[in-house]
């Protein structure tokens, strides 16, 4: 959450800022600011606002800035409300910076440092530019330090020292930094997004480190005063992947790149037709030596690991549990050598699932991390690592993460069934080259856009949905109903089919429509009473099913014929045409659709 932008060499800052903060928006977008540095250095020159970053732009555009040293932040407000006051950066004294995280003892240090009478604005970050400058006697990395040590909370700070200009200095715990240098200065932001169209090595700055750019060089020194040399990695995204590419909004651009994005990571991730970790480094007895598995993330992740959950389950046979990350530790979970812990996350950094994770580790868990965004803090704590390789991800609602992480989980599968012994090597092959049709189903979804877009249409004035299913098709209910009340703030619920008698039934009237999702072979007899039982107290069905099923149906159910695959895969076309029919939704009644109220995409705060 909050976006931050660090740049000082050759080129206008501003534009740099401005152009960077844009594209890290997607982090938080309530307000923002930028800080100038002078070239006779003294005081940056602070601009801010709240709104968007299209507003300061507007702020900025009437000056002419020529200063080549400055930092950014877009926000998302946790600690005061949205206003210009409480946007960063933060001026005070001889320090201006910006903060992403929480400083959870603000009150404590605002007290002890008698900042309380001093401050403008209501946030823990101007707090903490005030201890920074209450040590600051001229030496950043010796005020960087003892700051930091009267901080508990997460954070990544990028501070301007009033007489260091050109200098930026960085730390940061838990909430992410890259840098960078490139053929005309050194950046840094809180993700690759921001400085990949300068550079195509990066690296992740280590928590706990003092970070120094000057127009040239980069230094890094841990705590204990010794040097370190960056790791570098590769950005291995093409640039126009974090543009819109002439869509009208990324949500549209990144669904229609999945079918590519799964068909990819297929070719990767297999070898003479099995699926094939030895890349990534992950070996087979990770998943024979366990006897149980864990599953924890958040949101769509923890909806992926659902789909997940059922595969194993049924090819397995061992015990698969799925938590959310952010209940997990409150709830004793039962994990221990035997429990292989999978932490699934886009962003690499949800705060709840990197803590679920440790904590499973502590208990001595082994562990595997499935995620997006290279070198990020999940993939760092995990014990290995299989990348989804989506590409940027910029719209706030997941999509092609999450069908990427439902792919990866096909291919899991198979091969700790293969590993394990459930499944021969020509069953493994077989079950590949199945999945190996799944972008063409999701293409054909694609193409049935128009039709869905029509479905949208009988639900936009809805007040309350109900989408429901069984098995594997409640998981796809769920990740659909989140989709819809995230972008168009419908008000949508999924519910397990068999269970609308056990209360929800109550609520279905001629005004609240059902989307029903019913793609499982074994299940459909069942499904198709429910889906009478809520026609018959007068809902508006829309049905999602397997070509084969539609045609079968004799209820006359509005619908959508989903491409015909195996049913474990049928998550896939049925995820993309759900999405489809959220984005149309939002788009049709007029919103937003990449930023939807109060959400922000990486969330780094517990
Ligand atoms: C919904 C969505 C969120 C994320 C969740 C976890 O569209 O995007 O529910 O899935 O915040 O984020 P990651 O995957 O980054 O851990």
């Amino acid at each position: 959450m909050c976006g931050i932008i660090g740049y000082t060499g050759k080129r206008k800052v501003r534009d740099v800022l401005l152009d960077g903060l844009e594209l890290l928006e997607y982090r938080g977008y309530d307000s923002a600011g930028v800080a100038l540095v002078d070239e006779k250095g003294g005081e940056p020159s602070v601009y801010k606002c709240a709104g968007r970053v299209a507003d300061l732009r507007k702020v900025c555009q009437e000056k002419e800035l020529a200063q080549t040293c400055g930092i950014g932040h877009t926000r998302w407000a946790t600690h005061g409300g949205v206003c210009d006051e409480n946007a960063h950066p933060h001026r005070f004294g001889q320090v201006t910076l910006v903060h992403n995280g929480i400083i959870e003892n603000y009150e404590e240090l605002a007290a002890k440092y008698h900042l309380t009478e001093k401050l403008h604005s209501q946030t823990d970050s101007e707090i903490a530019a005030g201890v920074f400058d209450w040590f600051y006697k001229g030496d950043p990395y010796d005020c960087i330090k003892q700051t930091v040590s009267e901080l508990k909370g997460t954070f990544a700070f990028v501070i301007l020292f009033a007489d260091k200009p050109d200098k930026i200095y960085s730390v940061r715990n838990v909430s992410p930094i890259v840098a960078a240098k490139t053929p005309e200065g050194t950046m840094l932001a809180s993700d690759v997004t921001a400085i990949g169209r300068y550079t195509k090595k990066y690296f992740v700055v280590p928590e706990y480190h003092v970070l120094e750019i000057d127009k040239e060089n980069i230094t890094l020194t841990d705590f204990n005063g010794k040097q370190t040399e960056p790791e570098y990695l590769d950005i291995d995204f093409a640039l126009n992947m974090s543009e819109k590419g002439g869509f009208p909004f990324y949500m549209e651009k990144e669904m229609a790149e999945q079918p590519k994005v799964i068909a990819d990571m297929l070719e990767e991730k297999t070898k003479d037709g099995l699926p094939d970790f030895s890349k990534e480094g992950v070996p087979d007895e990770l998943f024979t030596d366990c006897e149980n598995v864990c599953v924890v993330a958040c949101g769509s992740a923890m909806h992926a690991g659902l789909a997940g959950q059922s595969m194993m389950k049924k090819f397995l046979h061992i015990p698969v549990t799925v938590e959310l990350a952010s209940e997990f530790m409150y709830n004793d979970p039962v994990v221990d050598e035997k429990t292989l812990v999978i932490a699934v996350s886009q962003s690499g950094e949800t705060i709840d699932t990197l803590e679920a994770l440790k904590y499973a580790k502590k208990h001595g868990a082994k562990s595997l991390a499935v995620i997006n965004v290279k070198g990020s803090s999940i993939a760092r704590e995990s014990g290995a690592v299989l990348y989804t390789n989506a590409g940027p991800e910029i719209a706030v609602a997941s999509t092609k993460a999450y069908t990427s992480q439902l792919a990866l989980f096909c291919l899991l599968t198979a091969r700790m069934a293969y590993a394990r012994g459930n499944f021969t090597a020509d069953e493994t092959r077989a079950f590949v080259q199945d999945l190996k049709k799944v972008p063409t189903a999701m293409e054909q979804v694609l193409a049935g856009k128009d039709r869905i877009h029509h479905i949208a249409g009988r639900i936009i004035e809805a007040k309350d949905i109900f989408m429901i299913g069984r098995g594997m098709d409640y998981s796809i209910a769920m990740e659909g109903s989140l989709k819809l009340k995230e972008v168009s703030y419908i008000h949508s619920e999924a519910y397990a089919s068999g269970e609308l008698k056990h209360g929800p039934l109550a609520l279905i009237t001629e005004h609240t429509p059902v989307v029903a999702v019913a793609t499982q072979g074994r299940l459909l007899s069942k499904e198709i009473s429910n889906i009478r039982e809520v026609k018959s107290r007068g809902a508006d069905v829309v049905l999602f099913a397997k070509q084969s099923v539609i045609a079968e149906e004799k209820e006359g159910c509005f619908g959508f014929a989903l491409p015909d695959v195996r049913d474990e895969f049928m998550c896939l076309p049925a995820a993309a045409a759900l999405q489809l029919l959220a984005y149309y939704v939002s788009s049709d009644k007029g919103f937003d659709v990449d930023k939807p109220r109060n959400l922000a995409k990486v969330v780094t705060v517990e």
